[in-house]
């Protein structure tokens, strides 16, 4: 089988190794990819927003199957654009994908499926925002509308921080167009997990669960970021918590999409908070989880593309997955200035000395190779990751080879892991 990844990040290095380990692969590419992609699949220059040519080039190399990473080319019709060419694409369709591209059609699926979600109100006029949240009080939860790259959710404490929120989502348009429409909703208690299905339009499979750390610093305080770490499994999740999960919140919403004849195949990520009345859906996402599915991937020990042909076909109703029983951990290396503006072309060694503790395997996400060496690139640059006995164990091999990097630029989170310690 032919097989394009579309991305460059982190999960796209992790799931071009995930492939790449499959039998039924005889040829893999991922575009743009980054030089760890580059070690498992042959890079191509084209963006992921580049629909046009990425169509053009997959039906120029009989490609069998595309793997978006991330949201903006679903959001932006990959897969339809990819179907009208006769290629097979495991990913929503664009109108399948607005269950992460806007807030409010997730919102109103919630309600029409009655999947358990926090209670939530929009809006579209910045003075009716502001009455709302002074009546309401804090906590509460001020969400952009529409896809904000991580940075369209402010969680505020005080009436004065929602406040200051609304004026820059909805007055100043620090978001552009993203923010000018808010969900404001009830702030929820508990303990947060990411747990993926797979999903084939009608039936839905379990596809491993995780924990990820989003703000920057450690004992998860300051800013949030695209996710500076994560691990697998999380042990808040129990069997019976993830069966209730998939019964109650991603079963209904594959049964509702499919009603509204907008079926959903692909991965459907359903960020959870674990309350005491049992697990509540904070969103959705139509993609997997990055920091999320590089440790996901290191615990698989069934064959990704085989699953993901299965999704593709509407096949899943007799898949299972199987995976390890060790847990695995990844910790993002970030180039100093993330989540802001991070310093980039700073030089990077030592990689091959962390890959080589044992247990540890290391993902690359914003690094490039410049005049023959190996430069940061971008905010999160790496993902660390190690699996072992236990969760402890996973930690030690990760941290020890995180010690082995030689780039001073860069910086890390170093209690990974602490919620399940
Ligand atoms: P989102 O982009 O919706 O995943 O939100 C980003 C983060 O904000 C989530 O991972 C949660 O940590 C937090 N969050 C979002 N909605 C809520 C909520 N209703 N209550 C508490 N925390 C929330
Ligand atoms: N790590 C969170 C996300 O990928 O959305």
């Amino acid at each position: 089988m032919r097989v394009l990844v579309v991305g460059s990040g982190g999960r796209e290095h992790a799931l071009c190794w995930a492939i790449a380990a499959s039998p039924a692969l005889t040829r893999l590419w991922c575009a743009p990819g980054n030089p760890g992609t580059a070690t498992c699949a042959e890079n191509v220059a084209i963006g992921v927003l580049d629909i046009h040519d990425l169509v053009a080039f997959a039906v120029a190399n009989r490609v069998d199957l595309v793997v978006p990473g991330g949201e903006p080319p679903l959001v932006a019709g990959i897969t339809d654009a990819m179907a009208a060419a006769g290629i097979k694409c495991c990913g929503p369709s664009a109108a399948a994908a607005q269950l992460e591209g806007s807030k409010t059609f997730t919102k109103e699926l919630c309600d029409a499926a009655a999947i358990p979600t926090a209670a939530w109100e929009r809006f579209e006029d910045a003075a009716a925002a502001h009455d709302f949240v002074r009546r309401r009080g804090a906590p509460i939860v001020i969400k952009a509308d529409g896809l904000a790259a991580g940075k369209g959710v402010v969680v505020a404490e005080t009436v004065a921080e929602a406040e200051a929120a609304i004026t820059a989502f909805m007055e100043e348009g620090t978001l552009g167009d993203s923010g000018r429409a808010c969900v404001i909703e009830e702030c929820l208690v508990g303990e947060e997990v990411s747990l993926f299905a797979l999903c084939d339009g009608t039936h839905a499979i379990a596809l491993g669960a995780a924990q990820d750390h989003k703000r920057v610093g450690d004992g998860d305080v300051g800013p949030n970021t695209g996710g500076m770490g994560a691990y697998s499994p999380p042990p808040a999740l129990t069997k019976a918590l993830e069966d209730a999960a998939m019964a109650r919140i991603v079963r209904p919403a594959l049964a509702e999409m499919a009603r509204r004849g907008t079926p959903f195949r692909g991965i459907l990520f359903a960020g959870l908070m674990l309350t005491a009345e049992g697990p509540v859906l904070i969103e959705f996402n139509v993609r997997f989880g990055d920091p999320e599915c590089q440790v996901l991937m290191l615990r698989l020990r069934s064959d990704l593309l085989l699953a993901l042909v299965a999704a593709v076909e509407g096949e899943l109703s007799h898949f299972a997955l199987r995976w390890s029983r060790e847990p695995a951990i990844g910790v993002v290396m970030a180039a100093r200035g993330y989540p802001g503006t991070p310093v980039k072309h700073t030089p990077i060694r030592g990689v091959e000395a962390a890959s080589a503790v044992p247990g540890a395997m290391v993902f690359h996400a914003g690094t490039e190779v410049l005049d023959g060496r190996l430069v940061s690139s971008g905010g999160r640059v790496l993902t660390v990751c190690a699996t072992g006995a236990d969760i402890g164990a996973a930690r030690a091999s990760a941290y020890a080879a995180v010690g082995k990097l030689d780039w001073p630029e860069g910086f890390c989170r170093s209690d990974i892991g602490w919620r399940a310690l």
